[in-house]
């Protein structure tokens, strides 16, 4: 490939064909070089069964490659036809209420239904076959931002019960086994045939779908869903594979989203795609999405796949269906731009080039205002392309980690069943530690049991509520081979089936961990009137010192069998016992966290842990100014992104040139609010 990908979501569709051309040399002008198209156009691909149309997509390509411009072709399966359902209802997705959707969204499709997979079948091969060969066409997008259906997190339609029924037939083999492994002796819930098995429903009240079921069949069913998507994926994956073997195949993922396994979906695609709307308010998350969410969303998109990914839908106006985000402040398109090529994103495309006047998101902002005049923002994402154009190759460059936190699927869902405290959430906690490594400018991956994570000096496990079998060897030789490992409190509690151990807490990681827990409290959050928790609640000894810090969330009461305390509880209801430990195995270190942490309890804390596992110094940068080291061709660079509205100083390791403003960059330089640096170094790396 030559040129990075620049490019926005164009919806032909919805313009007039008079309109196309105009819009294709606006993009040229402000050199765009990419469009997404046709992922949610089936209507107009195939207006009646079998009856396709591809006359306009092959006119309007036409025009983009006539002014340079290449395409990604997303499949349309994401917005299914009325004739498709009208012919076909049982396609519509039934959500955790037992309900069916109703035409008239998007995503209102089940990922089993077999006459879904028909003419799942029947579009993909049309349009495979179509373009296979056409100059302008690189890659493919499977469907769209797949995982979640029109009216709910899960189907839990008749086809996705029954395929649930044998998914689960694979897995346990027998329903002695399944009623063991589930104990569905309590409350007389044991099987005798594997047709009695429900899709989890929502039983108990509002708010109250998972913790009222058996927590086996709970997670069990979160898996399943995972897989079915995995597997919708792979339907089309495989059609495209078999026809355009020279097409580059993707997915638009959504960072943090938790109802799909990131590392099974991407396993089948060449490389992660993301949509990033850093303004929107709290979509996937509690608090919203602050810059260090966004980071850390990038983070977990790269490990996916241990490379660089592209962003397929990057916010470029103001957001929302019914209600609109703010506006992005003037340089913050730029700015978020660069944070997403920081973190590894070698392409970008926006979302989406001009607001639409109809449908559903009238108010979701593109480059171009409703009337379709470029503005401000049409002269922001110009400038940004330039930017990227003189940062060349640097946009695949290696982002070498040596700090990994691992985020678990199965925790996810089985924390989702029961959160187990109030205002425990398991983003939050990975959130904190994130958060106190990103300050400090650490490179960090976030990975799952299924990715390597061994060659990291550092791993941190939150809250690693579920246990999978293999897991307690693996880490330990990691460890005895120098690895410093992290855990916290609710680690250790459940079995791969959800059940609770029979052993004391940690569980299978009590003899690494060189801890017991001997009780333990859930904490009301912080204001909720809870005597305990809150600004004095534990006290660090660091070289000597004494520090008091707050916690909140939960407290466990620690014995220590080997391990050093590093915290003690003050106050009431554990006074004076170990709240963190440090365990010395082999040439390695386990340390305990008994506790939810507040913010300078945080830093304290990671300032030993990055000393004891020997992580490199990161470049120290004020508050909310981010600093990301990529090596490229043996040389270092710097992104400096300033977050802040305010100028802010920063020095580097090493003199250099910043590749944005050419200029040559030595000691101490002032960046400008919402602005960046990219900084080649004059030294080459050790
Ligand atoms: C997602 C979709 C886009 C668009 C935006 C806004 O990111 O992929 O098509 O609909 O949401 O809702
Ligand atoms: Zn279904």
């Amino acid at each position: 490939m030559t040129n990075p990908i620049f490019g926005a979501d164009y919806y032909p569709e919805h313009w007039s064909t008079e309109r196309w051309p105009i819009d294709a040399k606006l993009m040229q002008q402000a050199g765009i070089n990419t469009v997404r198209l046709a992922e949610f156009a089936w209507s107009r691909l195939e207006p009646k069964e079998g009856f396709f149309d591809f006359a306009w997509l092959d006119e309007v390509i036409e025009i983009f490659m006539a002014h340079g411009i290449r395409v990604i072709l997303g499949t349309p399966t994401a917005g299914p036809p009325a004739w498709l359902i009208s012919e076909h209802p049982e396609i519509l997705p039934v959500n955790e209420d037992g309900q069916r959707a109703g035409f008239g969204m998007r995503r209102h499709y089940c990922p089993t239904q077999p006459a879904f997979h028909t003419a799942t079948r029947r579009i993909v091969e049309a349009i495979a076959e179509h373009y296979h060969q056409h100059p302008a066409v690189f890659a493919w997008q499977i469907d769209n931002e797949s995982g979640h259906i029109a009216n709910g997190n899960r189907c839990h339609c008749s086809s996705c019960r029954t395929a649930f029924q044998q998914w689960l037939q694979q897995r346990y083999g027998s329903l002695e086994r399944l009623n063991s492994e589930w104990g569905t002796v309590f409350w007389s819930q044991e099987y005798t045939a594997w047709d009695q098995i429900p899709a989890p429903l929502r039983n108990g009240g509002p708010g109250r779908i998972g913790s009222a079921h058996n927590p086996g069949l709970y997670l069990d069913f979160a898996r399943f869903t995972s897989d079915s998507w995995v597997r919708y994926q792979r339907l089309q994956g495989s059609i495209l594979r078999e026809r355009c073997p020279q097409h580059q195949i993707t997915h638009n993922l959504m960072g943090l989203f938790p109802y799909v396994d990131y590392v099974a979906l991407a396993k089948d695609l060449d490389i992660v795609s993301w949509d990033n709307y850093p303004r929107l308010p709290s979509i996937f998350s509690t608090g919203g999405l602050s810059v260090n969410r966004v980071a850390m969303a990038h983070d977990l998109m790269r490990s996916l796949k241990g490379r660089t990914f592209w962003m397929m839908e990057q916010q470029a106006g103001p957001s929302g269906w019914g209600v609109l985000s703010p506006t992005p402040l003037p340089g913050e398109i730029r700015l978020w731009t660069l944070q997403c090529v920081a973190h590894g994103a070698e392409g970008i495309v926006y979302f989406r080039w001009r607001t639409c006047r109809v449908g559903t998101e009238q108010y979701w902002h593109g480059i171009l205002p409703h009337d379709g005049n470029p503005g401000k923002r049409y002269e922001e994402v110009h400038r940004t392309g330039e930017d990227l154009e003189r940062l060349g190759t640097l946009l695949t460059a290696s982002l070498p980690a040596e700090v990994a936190i691992l985020r678990s699927y199965d925790v996810l869902w089985a924390l989702e069943a029961q959160p187990t405290a109030e205002g425990l959430s398991y983003d939050d906690q990975i959130s904190r530690y994130y958060r106190t490594l990103w300050r400090r400018n650490r490179a960090v991956d976030v990975v799952t049991e299924d990715l390597p994570w061994e060659s990291y000096k550092l791993l941190i496990a939150p809250c690693l509520f579920v246990v999978r079998s293999d897991l307690p060897a693996r880490l330990r030789s990691w460890v005895e081979a120098g690895g410093t490992l992290v855990l916290t409190f609710r680690s250790g509690v459940k079995d791969e089936n959800n059940q609770v151990v029979d052993l004391p807490l940690p569980g299978r990681l009590r003899d690494l961990a060189g801890v017991r827990v001997v009780d333990y409290t859930a904490l009301l959050p912080v204001g909720g009137g809870d005597p305990h928790g809150g600004s004095e609640s534990l006290e660090f000894l660091i070289d000597g010192m004494s520090h008091l810090v707050g916690a909140d969330i939960w407290m466990d009461e620690l014995e220590v069998n080997g391990a050093e305390v590093l915290a003690r509880y003050r106050g009431e209801p554990f006074e004076g016992a170990p709240a963190v430990t440090i365990h010395h195995v082999g040439a390695g270190h386990v340390i305990y966290v008994g506790t939810s942490l507040d913010d300078v309890g945080q830093n304290l804390f990671m300032e030993k842990v990055l000393t004891v596992a020997k992580v490199t110094p990161g470049v120290p940068s004020p508050d909310n100014v981010e600093i990301v080291r990529r090596v490229h061709d043996g040389i270092d660079h710097w992104f400096v992104l300033n977050h802040n509205t305010s100028a802010q100083e920063v020095t580097l390791p090493s003199s250099g040139i910043d590749l944005l403003s050419g200029k040559v960059i030595s000691g101490p330089v002032v960046v400008n609010g919402r602005d960046a640096l990219v900084v080649r170094s004059n030294a080459n790396v050790d």
